[in-house]
């Protein structure tokens, strides 16, 4: 019997548990939920006799796969797959997916949240200001930066987006305008909402040369990963632009830092919690299962991504 094991430190929400036990029991597989762990240790116990794994933002590193002698597949039920060693699960002959598109909607909205959250003072009684009217750049174009250009026209906000590896014309018909380059982007508008995957090419991209070309008063808002965020030049431009803002899903190492010195200029979430809604982790996890479903039963590869 194909044994699943989905290791989650932050567990799925009830409804989603129970979709998932309804889509493996109709398979006739076996499964364990492992949840809230604490150590890679406990993990490589846990993991030993899988075929099947699905993760969130978990590690699966090396270790973690040279652990699990039965391994044929790992999705993680969301988007970014940063957290797999790839290299190492394709040398073992392990596929890796991911689920896109699934918990997009879930970190939309609260990026969007998050810029009302800055906005309106931290609802500390003061008056704030309105998105309407002002203007949001997407850097990078995928199934959150639509979804959060959708939302921010109902604000009524000007949106731009830049990302090379979106044809113009689909960004275009959209009613979002394509920046000529990403320094354009930020020097531009109110707002920045980063939807990059963090890797090789995007980790501290986010540098003091881009952050200083930001306007008076500008707010950039990070439900992406903070490895894209290059701290120091962070830093560097709270001190020098006295009203730039920053509010992150993912709080970076210097978090205690910023908020001593800049207080209300800064705003991080106690924990990642863009995909933290009964639907994402529903849509999510189903499409894991299926996907693995898939895999044993029919070899299907489709968001394979090693
Ligand atoms: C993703 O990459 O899908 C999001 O960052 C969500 O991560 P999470 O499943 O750990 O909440």
């Amino acid at each position: 019997m194909t044994k699943v094991l989905i290791a989650t430190v932050k567990p799925f929400a009830p409804a989603a548990v129970s979709e998932i036990k309804s889509t493996l029991d109709a398979a006739a597989y076996d499964y364990t939920f492992f949840e809230k762990y604490s150590t890679q240790d406990e993990l490589i116990e846990a993991v030993k006799d899988a075929d099947a794994l699905i993760i969130r933002s978990d590690k699966i590193t090396r270790e973690v796969l040279e652990a699990a002698a039965n391994l044929k597949i790992v999705v993680r039920a969301g988007a970014g797959y940063d957290n797999v060693d790839l290299a190492a699960a394709t040398e073992k002959g392990v596929v890796v997916m991911n689920t896109p598109g699934q918990n997009s909607n879930a970190v939309a909205e609260l990026a969007l949240g998050m810029m009302v959250y800055q906005a309106r003072n931290h609802f500390n009684g003061t008056s704030g200001t309105e998105l309407k009217g002002k203007t949001l750049g997407i850097h990078a174009y995928g199934h959150v930066g639509r979804l959060v250009a959708r939302i921010a026209h109902g604000f009524g906000m000007e949106v731009i987006a830049f990302d090379p590896f979106i044809p113009k014309e689909t960004i275009q018909k959209d009613g979002v305008a394509v920046a000529e380059s990403v320094e354009d982007m930020y020097a531009t508008c109110n707002y920045i909402s980063l939807h990059i995957p963090a890797n090789e090419h995007t980790k501290r991209s986010i540098n003091y040369n881009l952050l200083s070309k930001m306007q008076k008063g500008a707010t950039l808002v990070n439900t992406a990963r903070k490895e894209v965020i290059d701290e120091e030049g962070l830093l560097k431009i709270f001190e020098e632009n006295e009203s730039f803002n920053y509010v992150s899903d993912i709080a970076p190492d210097n978090k205690e830092l910023l908020e001593e010195k800049f207080g209300n200029r800064c705003f991080f979430t106690p924990k990642k919690m863009g995909a933290q809604t009964a639907e994402a982790n529903i849509n999510a996890g189903i499409a894991a299962a299926k996907q693995i479903i898939g895999y044993i039963q029919k070899g299907d590869t489709t968001f394979k991504v090693n």
